[in-house]
């Protein structure tokens, strides 16, 4: 598609067509293979990434029920067929922890973080010498027993202010990284799981099929065994099977 697309430029306005005619200062253009490079980021950093958020969060509203409820009282509260607008977005703070809390249940990325040691130095007792790779836990971060009490249930409201206050150490909530390479989409991805959240509580029902495997695999990206495969109807309508 590169190659085509280079030798016949598209007039339909996408990443690809963006990377294509990006150029710096000096007019110098991507070479394809750096094209190649952005879009498989783009598809694994961006995609893979968000809709395994997406699946988790359909799979652990299927299975609590009480949660869903309490969602879906907020989107009622706030008039189910209002317009979502950015005030609006703002106004869902149960929303917010509840994806909060799906990030740091089945964070999309489990334990690809890792970074450079730029400088000799010692952490907990242990040396770390220049030049090696250290990568951090974000699973096992998420599941630190000092910050998260129960750290097994899935309990959105322990990021309710009055039970978050005080309780957060610094890079204990890390879904997204940490530090200057902290990723790049997060505010976009976190607007994207909150729109499609909203509607899929405003608009529909779901439930899980039997007979799959909903074991957590996590490599390269976190996802039930089978996929997650859950039977949709539209709350007033008929019904529509899904497989993520
Ligand atoms: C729920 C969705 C997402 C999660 C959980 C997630 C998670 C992560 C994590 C853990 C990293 C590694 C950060 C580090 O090394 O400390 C990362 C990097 C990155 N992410 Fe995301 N991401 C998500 C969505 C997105 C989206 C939607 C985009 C783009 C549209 C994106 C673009 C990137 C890029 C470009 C990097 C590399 C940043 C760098 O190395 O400087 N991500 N992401």
């Amino acid at each position: 598609m590169i190659n085509q697309r280079q030798q016949h430029p598209s007039s339909n306005e996408d990443v690809l067509k963006i990377l294509l005619q990006a150029q710096d200062e000096e007019g110098h253009r991507l070479s394809s293979e750096e094209v190649k490079d952005n879009v498989l980021g783009m598809l694994v950093a961006g995609h893979e990434t968000l809709t395994s958020a997406l699946t988790s969060l359909c799979l652990l509203l299927a299975q609590h029920p009480e949660v869903l409820q309490a969602a879906r009282a907020e989107q009622e509260q706030l008039g189910l067929t209002q317009p979502l607008t950015q005030e609006s977005l703002k106004q869902m703070t149960y929303l917010e922890q509840v994806l909060k809390e799906v990030l740091r249940m089945a964070p999309p990325v489990v334990r690809s973080g890792s970074r450079k040691v730029l400088e000799s130095c010692e952490f907990g007792g242990y040396l770390i010498p220049q030049g090696w790779d250290a990568f951090y836990q974000i699973q096992e971060t998420h599941e630190d027993q000092n910050v998260y009490a129960q750290a097994q249930r899935f309990d959105p409201e322990r990021f309710a202010p009055e039970r978050a206050k005080n309780k957060q150490k610094v890079f204990s909530y890390i879904p997204f990284g940490g530090g200057i390479r902290e990723c790049l989409g997060k505010e976009f991805a976190r607007l994207e799981m909150k729109v499609f959240a909203a509607l899929l509580i405003r608009e529909y029902q779901w439930e899980l099929l039997p007979g799959q495997n909903l074991e957590r695999v996590v490599l390269p990206f976190s996802r039930p065994h089978d996929g997650l495969k859950v039977k949709f109807w539209r709350r007033e309508s008929g019904s529509i099977i899904f497989r993520f």
